[in-house]
């Protein structure tokens, strides 16, 4: 299992009373001790385009091959080209290598090896690039170097003996940075489903791997409402339509309807390189993604935004999953099985919200108001004086006293924020993240068994608690508290609720922490539209701010 491994131990004696005692020992392990390269060393490495580590890995090859270097792994106090040199090398500084060996003269058998060492864990990897993949594969040689105090207690005597232990091993790393694009593409307002614009039809392939047919995953209300326009838009087209058809509704997002997908795509037989659409809400589509993700290990697929909600968040990021009910403890837990996978495209058509109901409406704008608080106060102002409208005529640009770019304005901005604030983090490696304000709290409310609550409305009562918090703080004056409160009753969102408990709030916290690595990482506002991280919530400030919700009419 293990190439090899070789194991050494270095004993020294550190003796409190019994200065000349000394003990010696020799440690054997088989176990390899794993080693990777700092996160932002492989980072630096992968973010640059292939082609230019292809470049560098000969650059670097070429120079070690002409150079008087001898840096096998096995002499490991010879000189080292680093990953890090490599990746700064695109600043146009170059790699360096040194030749402390003292060997003199160049050998043009000599290969490149590239170093790693890691001053915390001990760990030192030196890795050389393989001559048929340098971009992508390196054998490695890893060791690292454990230090073990072991203090020792007999009458009289204390001895503190440290054992230096080297484990060796050897294997191959495969280093691979996936390419991710995709378009966000906003649709001419009501015409994607006319059999003119070819959008819908393109976004999936002119006629994937030559078949005239397409495979459509379809949320049951949209299906109602828009199925007959949806089936004739292909049948214009010439193109036979499969549909599998899953009910909306958080109740719903369970493994049992990405199974439900699974069995469609199995007897359908999608093709590895045929997009299939995801047409529905943000429940749908996370299902979709999830499906997508697992058939074939990964298949393209397409989606098709049709609530408010999913619009301006569900539809723009990479992440898809569903609520898992934990076999063990009986309890649901929101999202908690998904992978991040992207779509190959998005298409919005804000029309879709015309048949939302009010209240579907109003849980939108939950994402919207979130978004406006910890980025934006433009955009706030915008919901500030046209949300109310805009919930009433279910977002038509024709609103009586709203002018008509507002709506779009709205979206573009919400899509916009969303975009600049996952783009740059897709694999949420960083934690602090602004896009997770009012999502604390909310994810235990949502789940309490029975409560009729929306991902929206709860990531508004979260919202506004989290307003409160900041009050305490002294981040925000009551001035802005009463405006985000007025803000968000004019848009008929729910600012409290009763499952909103001293003890769920202590519990959200705590799973806070074990979401995000160790700490609460809880984003509040220091402004409308200026957001922190914070990490230290006490349980007596939970209360505190409990006990002000309740001064607030709700
Ligand atoms: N993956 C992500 O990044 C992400 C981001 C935000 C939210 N979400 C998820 O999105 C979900 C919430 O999405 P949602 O609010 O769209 O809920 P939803 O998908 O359940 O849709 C709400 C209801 O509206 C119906 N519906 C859908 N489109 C309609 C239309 N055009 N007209 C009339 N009815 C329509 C649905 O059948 C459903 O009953 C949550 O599960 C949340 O976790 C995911
Ligand atoms: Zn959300």
């Amino acid at each position: 299992m293990v190439p090899f491994f070789l194991t050494f131990a270095r004993v020294s004696c550190l003796l409190s009373f019994l200065p000349d005692r000394e003990n010696t020992s020799t440690i054997t392990t088989d176990s390899p001790v794993g080693a990777t390269l700092s996160s932002s060393v492989v980072d630096a490495w992968t973010s640059l385009p292939a082609e230019v580590r292809a470049a560098l890995v000969k650059m670097e090859m070429a120079s070690s091959s002409s150079s008087s270097t001898t840096n096998s792994p096995s002499q490991r106090d010879c000189s080292y080209a680093s990953l890090s040199s490599f990746a700064s090398s695109s600043n146009n500084s170059t790699s360096s290598e040194t030749d402390d060996s003292g060997s003199g003269g160049k050998d043009s058998t000599e290969e490149v090896t590239i170093v790693e060492e890691d001053k915390e864990s001990g760990v030192k990897v030196v890795l050389k690039p393989l001559e048929r993949a340098p971009e992508n594969v390196f054998s490695f040689t890893k060791e690292q170097t454990k230090e073990i105090t072991a203090v020792e207690k007999t009458p009289g005597t204390l001895v503190t003996t440290k054992t230096s232990i080297l484990t060796c091993s050897k294997g191959w790393r495969n280093v691979f940075s996936l390419p991710i694009a995709y378009d966000v593409n906003l649709v001419p307002h009501g015409t994607i489903l006319d059999p003119r614009n070819p959008q819908l039809l393109d976004s999936t392939g002119p006629s994937p791997e030559g078949y005239n047919r397409r495979f459509a995953v379809i949320d049951d209300a949209v299906d109602r409402l828009y199925g007959d326009k949806i089936r004739a838009y292909f049948q214009v087209n010439g193109i036979e339509l499969t549909t599998c058809i899953l009910t909306g509704g958080e109740a719903d997002k369970r493994p049992a309807a990405v199974d439900k997908l699974l069995d469609s795509l199995c007897d359908y037989k999608l093709r590895r390189r045929e997009p299939f659409l995801a047409i529905g809400g943000g429940v749908l589509l996370d299902i979709a993604g999830m499906g997508a993700c697992l058939y074939r290990r990964g298949v393209p697929f397409v989606r098709v935004p049709t609530t408010l909600l999913a619009i301006v968040d569900a539809s723009v990021g990479v992440k898809n999953g569903v609520d898992y009910c934990c076999g063990v403890t009986d309890e649901t837990y929101k999202n908690r099985v998904g992978s991040f996978y992207a779509p190959s495209s998005c298409l919005l058509d804000a029309s879709f919200i015309a048949t939302q109901d009010a209240r579907n409406i109003c849980n939108g704008f939950g994402e919207i108001i979130k978004l406006a608080l910890v980025r934006s106060v433009d955009l706030f102002e915008l919901l500030e004086t046209h949300g109310a409208a805009l919930v009433k005529s279910r977002f038509s640009s024709s609103t009586p006293g709203v002018p008509e770019w507002v709506g779009s304005r709205i979206i573009d901005l919400s899509i916009q924020i969303m975009l600049e604030e996952l783009g740059p983090n897709l694999w949420e490696k960083k934690l602090e993240r602004c896009v997770d304000y009012g999502h604390t709290f909310s994810k235990l409310l949502e789940m309490v068994p029975g409560a009729d609550v929306m991902h929206g409305e709860a990531v508004n009562i979260d919202g506004f608690f989290c307003c409160v918090f900041s009050y305490l703080r002294g981040y925000i004056p009551m001035e802005t508290v009463q405006r985000v409160f007025a803000c968000m009753k004019s848009v008929s969102l729910p600012t409290n609720s009763q499952d909103l408990t001293s003890k769920l709030a202590w519990q959200s916290c705590k799973d806070a922490v074990e979401h995000r690595h160790g700490e609460q990482r809880i984003p509040l506002i220091t402004d409308i539209g200026e957001s922190i991280c914070v990490s230290d919530i006490t349980q007596d400030e939970l209360d505190r701010a409990l006990e002000l919700m309740k001064r607030f009419d709700h």
